[in-house]
């Protein structure tokens, strides 16, 4: 099973806050580190780690950092062919994370804007016989479309985790095979207020009306969502004391993906991808927290149905 992604790679600044600062606010962090991140290389060494064969596609700075990035991927396991090193400096996300788990996230794309589709065109062959490629938006949304379109003239499926949302041009959609976004990226997307049960069926409905093969609402504890042409449903979520919420997403994702490639029925694909997200959340940082496929499941072996 080869999987690729296609997207960013940042270094991530994380800082343990009692509370998240509000506007005008100087708060006093309680500690600090750095950590590999991104959601492109979040995913992909999540993919390692759960047993797929991955290549890495995006953009680093000639800089320390980016040698650092790339040496941490190397380590998981992931194939660095795809990932270029530019005159730009390597993007950097800096994390505040408060007590109970909770995040924000600003990013600086730096490298991450330096990936074109001139250069992803170079794995033509990798693309066109993985089993999935996935992407987010943290690249050029015109290098996104346009990796989109070929992917489908090459028949290769296509994920889409729209984060950080912004709107897509319509003519898109029906070339996504799945969507992932949260609660607040469907709403960006669709436009729509996506909170209530009622709202998110209905947000998301209107994403399978232009195209979309199969939407997946991801919703933090609640657990998630599905749709696609032959029904919905709400899957619940899995108890665990939440840490850090970061790359709980980029974990989901990936986890999806895989029970996917496996052929996992629906329903056992997102039940394992909740608990690969759940798993990410009890532990911090993007990529440290990410759980290997052992962990997963003696996990869900721990849980009664
Ligand atoms: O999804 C989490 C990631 O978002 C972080 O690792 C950060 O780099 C940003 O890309």
């Amino acid at each position: 099973m080869k999987i690729v992604v296609i997207g960013s790679l940042n270094m991530d600044f994380n800082f343990k806050v009692p509370y998240l600062p509000t506007k005008g606010e100087t708060l006093k962090a309680v500690s600090f580190k750095t950590t590999p991140g991104g959601k492109g290389a979040n995913q992909v060494v999540a993919l390692a780690r759960l047993g797929a064969d991955v290549l890495m596609i995006g953009a680093v700075g000639r800089d320390d950092m980016g040698k650092s990035l790339k040496q941490s991927l190397l380590n998981d396991g992931v194939d660095i062919n795809g990932i270029k090193d530019v005159d730009i400096p390597t993007g950097i996300a800096f994390i505040t994370v408060d007590g109970v788990g909770n995040n924000t996230i600003l990013v600086f794309p730096g490298a991450n804007d330096g990936v074109d589709f001139e250069w992803i065109y170079n794995f033509s062959e990798e693309i066109k016989d993985a089993s999935y490629v996935i992407l987010q938006l943290e690249i050029p949304l015109k290098t996104v479309i346009n990796a989109i379109e070929f992917c489908y003239k090459m028949k290769t499926k296509v994920i889409l985790n729209p984060a950080p949302a912004q709107k897509l041009p319509e003519e898109i959609y029906p070339k996504i095979d799945i969507l992932t976004p949260n609660e607040t990226e469907l709403s960006i997307l669709t436009g729509m207020q996506a909170t209530r049960d009622d709202e998110i069926i209905k947000a998301a409905q209107s994403l399978i009306n232009k195209g979309v093969g199969r939407v997946i609402v991801t919703l933090g504890e609640r657990g998630c969502f599905y749709m696609d042409e032959e029904g919905h449903d709400f899957i619940e979520g899995f108890k665990v004391n939440p840490v850090d919420s970061t790359a709980a997403g980029d974990a989901f994702t990936a986890g999806f993906t895989v029970a996917l490639a496996e052929c996992m029925p629906v329903k056992d694909a997102l039940r394992f991808a909740g608990a690969v997200g759940a798993l990410t959340v009890t532990k911090s940082g993007a990529q440290e927290s990410l759980p290997f496929r052992q962990e997963v499941e003696e996990f869900l072996r721990g849980q009664v149905k």
